[in-house]
């Protein structure tokens, strides 16, 4: 099962490959060979985000595990036994699946971007880019609506900007559409905002290297 469609999946690439080879040479009228790059960098890039999935182990908590061929991958919190206990809350891992009404499909990948590098819920947070990380300077909001615990945004901000992008792609582009409300997280009035200080999730960005526990390139000769 898997097997084939990971050959499957090669099979398509390939003839990817072999329009974008022909083209290069003798221009086909219907798909020129910028046309043909642009398609393979995309499917790079939905394969990138893919990869990143997979070794942040988002399917851990978001369902699937780390198997994308398993039922429930990224469909989010099934029934009770994906809930995690933050204090007096219940908190639930959401559909990451591009469905319209129940997943991802409500939101732009810069939305997604925004909800990874700044921890901002995409459904209560403006379509724009950030310009500053802290609350109330530049457009980030004066009152942020954070995602709950355990979504570990406060590692994985320090992921690039286009490994963030590569993420959004996949979400969007490369994951079929599971139709699945989860319920939504319990949390206090301030969405978490006490939690998600610097003082308790550090800062971004990094500090220079070395800080004073580092050592630096020069010394480790
Ligand atoms: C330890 C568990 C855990 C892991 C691992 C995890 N998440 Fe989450 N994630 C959550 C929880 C819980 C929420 C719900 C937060 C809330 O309701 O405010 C969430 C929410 C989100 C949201 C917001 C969706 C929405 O509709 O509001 C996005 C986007 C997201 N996660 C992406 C990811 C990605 C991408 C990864 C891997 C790189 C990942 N998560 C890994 C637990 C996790």
């Amino acid at each position: 099962m898997v097997s084939l469609r990971m050959a499957g999946r090669a099979g398509v690439l390939l003839v990817g490959l072999v329009v974008l080879a022909s083209s290069a040479g003798t221009l086909s009228p219907r798909f020129g060979a910028d046309e043909a790059a642009a398609t393979l960098a995309t499917s790079d890039q939905v394969l990138r985000g893919r990869a990143l999935v997979i070794h942040h182990g988002c399917g851990d908590c978001h369902g699937g595990g780390g198997n994308p061929a398993a039922s429930g991958w990224l469909a989010g919190a099934m029934d009770s036994t994906y809930e995690f206990k933050i204090g007096p809350f219940k908190t639930r891992p959401r559909n990451l699946t591009p469905d319209n009404t129940t997943g991802m499909g409500r939101f732009s990948e810069r939305q997604i971007f925004n909800a990874i590098r700044y921890g901002l819920r995409p459904g209560e947070t403006p379509d724009v880019t950030i310009t500053s990380t802290i609350p109330g300077q530049g457009n980030f909001p004066a009152n942020p609506k954070y995602l709950a615990p355990p979504m570990p945004w406060p590692a994985f901000r320090h992921m690039t900007d286009q490994e963030l992008m590569d993420i959004a792609a996949y979400l969007k582009r490369g994951v079929k559409p599971v139709r699945h409300v989860v319920q939504d997280s319990e949390g206090p009035p301030d969405f978490w905002a006490s939690a998600y200080t610097v003082d308790k999730i550090g800062p971004y960005p990094n500090p220079a290297f070395p800080s004073a526990n580092e050592v630096s390139v020069a010394a480790m000769k």
